[in-house]
């Protein structure tokens, strides 16, 4: 979603097709179409006007995450409005966090504006906050943060096995988050590391986390069922950007069946142990799933 001033309702992202970004508006009539097909609910993602050092967008009251999470409650209540909480679409640097002079990410500092962005998403009407940045004790201090500021009944689904990984790539030129320089290893996690996911998934558990997600999906089946194993909270499994864009891609090449490898996909995210599953199919699939029956 974008606020940007003269935005087209709906502009097509190139690196995913059948993939918009959206105006407030039209956010609202995507949420009423999602609603009707039975989905579960919409996660948002903020595209500001202006970038800058600290990402201050991000807690911006008139923000689109926040303009939108309100309209959206508006028009379809019944629909679960969950709203992704990081620095990274709203940085001019990119990266997920407040820099330091050497360029590094200053943790503790981030984690402080990620609370504020937390609370003005719950403050807008965001049923769940989930936050993506991958700092230590995030979980803990939104959790504190939402608590004082009276919202101890909203949940978090807390980012909490995110993999530094090559499948973010169509996403980010979508949000323009791109980091200028370096990349995300300093704070996401060692893709060969599986045992760190499950102790992560833990920590986050401890710090009140009412969910946990794995992202990627495809390449970590595994540790969707350990880490669902070991917390026995509701898991969310992100079938990310780079996994829809090589589907799309096979399937316009002719080499695969769009619609029996997405089922297949999806079926398998369920099976390793996924209660929901994030994906840019879902409305697709929901039409196929309906068809079906
Ligand atoms: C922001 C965020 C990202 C994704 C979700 N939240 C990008 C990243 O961490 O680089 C990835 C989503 C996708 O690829 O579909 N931290
Ligand atoms: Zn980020």
């Amino acid at each position: 979603v974008t606020d940007a001033d003269g935005a087209p309702a709906r502009e097509q992202i190139e690196a995913m097709p059948g993939v918009e970004r959206l105006s407030v508006a039209a956010a609202v009539a995507e949420a009423q179409e999602a609603a009707a097909l039975g989905l579960g609910g919409v996660l948002l993602f903020g595209i500001p006007a202006e970038k800058d050092e600290l990402g201050s967008g991000a807690w911006d009251q008139e923000g689109a995450v926040q303009l939108a999470a309100g309209a959206i409650k508006r028009a379809v209540p019944e629909l679960l409005v969950a709203s992704d909480v990081c620095l990274c679409e709203y940085t001019d640097h990119g990266h997920c966090g407040v820099l330091r002079e050497d360029g590094t990410v200053d943790n503790d500092a981030t984690v402080e504006l990620i609370a504020r962005t937390a609370v003005s998403h719950a403050r807008a009407g965001a049923d769940l906050l989930a936050p993506s940045d991958m700092m230590d004790g995030r979980v803990g201090a939104i959790r504190e943060a939402l608590d004082e500021e009276g919202f101890t009944g909203t949940p978090i689904l807390a980012y909490s096995a995110k993999f530094a990984s090559a499948f973010y790539g169509p996403f980010r030129d979508a949000a323009g988050s791109t980091p200028a320089f370096g990349d995300r290893r300093g704070y996401q996690m060692d893709r060969a590391n599986g045992r760190e996911a499950v102790r992560e998934a833990l920590l986050d558990v401890q710090e009140g986390a009412d969910m946990v997600m794995v992202k990627p999906a495809l390449a970590y089946g595994d540790l969707i069922s350990a880490v669902a194993a070991a917390t026995g909270l509701p898991v969310a499994a992100y079938n990310v950007s780079g996994e829809y864009a090589m589907v799309k891609a096979a399937a316009s090449a002719g080499s695969i069946d769009e619609r029996a490898a997405v089922l297949e996909i999806l079926t398998s995210l369920r099976r390793a142990g996924a209660d929901t599953i994030i994906s840019y199919h879902s409305k697709d699939a929901a039409r196929w799933l309906a068809e079906q029956n």
